[in-house]
């Protein structure tokens, strides 16, 4: 396959099986409807037939679903390795090749029985034909089968795509309610369909000679399906995986590459296996939360030795690897097909979650930028806090910092962490330097103004006021995400924020509210009605700093 036709082999597959989801979420809808029982279920089918059962339906919706299969299957049976398999590409793999025999045995008793033999497959007439409560329970876990493999594939999409991330919550709730409410419906029905039977013993006579007119036997249309369409399917399938093992196990003889990993580890491939399946044949974890889609970028590797002769990233691995702003020597671990000898080291741990991919991501490798940054500091308030109860120093601060944080975020700037009673934040992170020392500036300001306010409302709590000193600082700094586990956030460092951090220090020692470097200040086009200039020795730095000292922030 071509890399074009492998990206929209990839898209094609999403979007048939996102459109196979739809057709089962208004299915499951319907038999949700049976709740109200048997006329509001059979109205709302109307609608449902009037959509999917047409003559346009009734060609498109089998091609989607075979296109969906064909495309499923290829995939599975061109992979190499099983072993990175996670238990829910397990469970999906093995629900998908069971969903076909369950919804052709759903379809032989419907569609297709009305289709070819004239039966009207109403609800009304399926009610009446469940023997009993072990039918509906056979029925709707086969049913199951079909939606779990949709949700997973629809879930591990969402989770890859930041912009719907957020709804995960509200899908799994979804996904969870819906089939209950459908088998909740389905009971619903069997249940009006016995008790019209009670009042009326010739109804399901009735409901049967209406429906039915031919007496089409429904159980020999179900062994035929069984016996014409699922055993030749199951066996076309075993005849698939037995072929594909033979395969790879030929293939396997003529190992010739070796990728070498950071401390001595080495995985043998034949041409075609991807970097991801070499990690993976050889037992070492590595991350891939899409399942080596090409979707996610936690596979990501550096490739320390042999990139000039890989092949260029394809279409699909070149956005992702832009959206991370990855440089040259980081590759996607399962979109890349070694042809020689390489050695790589993989960049995240084989743990990583999707969140990993938050659009933070692109800064993951480090970048170096101009920013504004700000240290802020409450004074005095470790001798205060000497002479508070833990419970008041705790409910002061976090008032405190809440307030920092929105005004923070409110001005566009990245809240980095809480030090003590102090903060430090990043601005013009995006926009750069100027506009981010310019809304620094603004939100030091509005600091001033909501903490006099938050003095007002605590006056009962504090001793004395609270106070604050503030330094800003624009400059070079390396921007990435550094830490370790838990630990681990984008953050900034480089002698711009010791810099900063020495200015709000420098507040307590000239009385002052606000101390920004000379340059910030010039570069943020900001006016103070009254400021004090200055050069101040920084430790650390050669040459004295100019400064701008501001006595009182809301002077403006
Ligand atoms: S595993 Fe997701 S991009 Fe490679």
């Amino acid at each position: 396959m071509t890399a074009t036709q492998e990206y929209f082999a990839e898209k094609l597959k999403l979007w048939t099986g996102m459109f196979l989801m739809f057709y089962c979420v208004t299915h499951y809808l319907n038999h949700s409807i049976g709740i109200f029982g048997l006329d509001a279920v059979e109205y709302i089918r109307n609608i449902f037939l009037f959509f999917w059962r047409n003559p346009v339906m009734n060609f498109f919706l089998p091609s989607v679903a075979v296109i969906h299969i064909y495309l499923s299957l290829s995939r599975v049976i061109r992979l190499a390795s099983f072993r990175g398999f996670k238990s829910h590409e397990w469970f999906q793999l093995i629900a998908g090749i069971l969903t076909v025999p369950a919804l052709a045995l759903h379809v032989s008793g419907t569609k297709i029985a009305h289709v070819f033999y004239g039966i009207n497959d109403t609800y009304t007439f399926l009610s009446s034909s469940i023997a009993d409560y072990t039918d509906i329970v056979i029925f709707n876990l086969l049913m199951l089968l079909v939606w779990m493999h949709g949700y997973i594939g629809v879930k591990y999409w969402m989770k890859v795509n930041s912009k719907y991330q957020s709804y995960l919550n509200q899908m799994g709730m979804f996904f969870f309610l819906l089939p209950i409410l459908s088998f909740v419906g389905v009971i619903s029905m069997f249940r009006e369909a016995n008790l019209n039977l009670l009042i009326d013993p010739k109804y399901k006579e009735k409901v049967f000679n209406s429906s039915n007119p031919e007496n089409v036997d429904l159980d020999k249309l179900t062994e035929d399906t069984i016996m014409y369409f699922v055993i030749p399917y199951l066996f076309l399938i075993i005849l698939l995986f037995t072929g594909r093992f033979i395969f790879f196990k030929i293939k396997r003889r003529n190992n010739s590459i070796q990728i070498s990993y950071p401390e001595g580890i080495i995985s043998k491939i034949f041409p075609g296996m991807s970097i991801l399946e070499a990690s993976i044949d050889a037992g070492i974890p590595h991350a891939h939360v899409c399942g080596g889609r090409g979707r996610c970028s936690t596979c990501r590797i550096r490739v320390d030795k042999g990139l000039d002769q890989l092949e260029p990233p394809r279409q699909k691995e070149r956005r992702v690897l832009r959206g991370i702003g990855a440089p040259e020597n980081v590759r996607l671990a399962c979109q890349a097909f070694p042809k020689i000898d390489l050695n790589v080291s993989p960049l995240l741990a084989h743990d990583a979650n999707y969140k990993e991919n938050a659009s933070e991501q692109k800064y993951i490798h480090g970048s170096d930028r101009e920013i504004c940054i700000m240290f802020t500091d409450l004074r005095a308030f470790t001798k205060m806090s000497e002479k508070k109860l833990p419970y008041d120093v705790v409910f002061i601060l976090n008032q405190y910092f809440k307030l920092m944080g929105e005004i923070i975020e409110n001005h566009g700037g990245y809240l980095d962490k809480f030090i003590g009673d102090g903060t430090m934040a990043l601005f013009g992170i995006e926009e750069g330097p100027k506009e981010g020392s310019r809304n620094a500036i603004m939100a030091a300001s509005q600091m001033n103004v909501e903490l006099k306010k938050l003095n007002e409302r605590l006056i009962h709590d504090l001793p004395f006021p609270l106070k604050m000193g503030i330094g800003i600082h624009s400059g070079d700094v390396i921007f990435g995400k550094m830490g370790y586990k838990h630990a681990k956030n984008l953050t900034a460092v480089g002698d711009a924020v010791n810099t900063a951090s020495r200015l709000e220090s420098l507040t307590k020692e000239f009385k002052c509210q606000l101390i920004i470097s000379k340059y910030t200040y010039e570069l943020s086009d900001y006016k103070f009605n009254t400021i004090e200039e200055d050069s101040v020795k920084i430790i650390g730095r050669d040459e004295m700093l100019d400064v701008v000292k501001i006595e009182n922030t809301s002077m403006v």
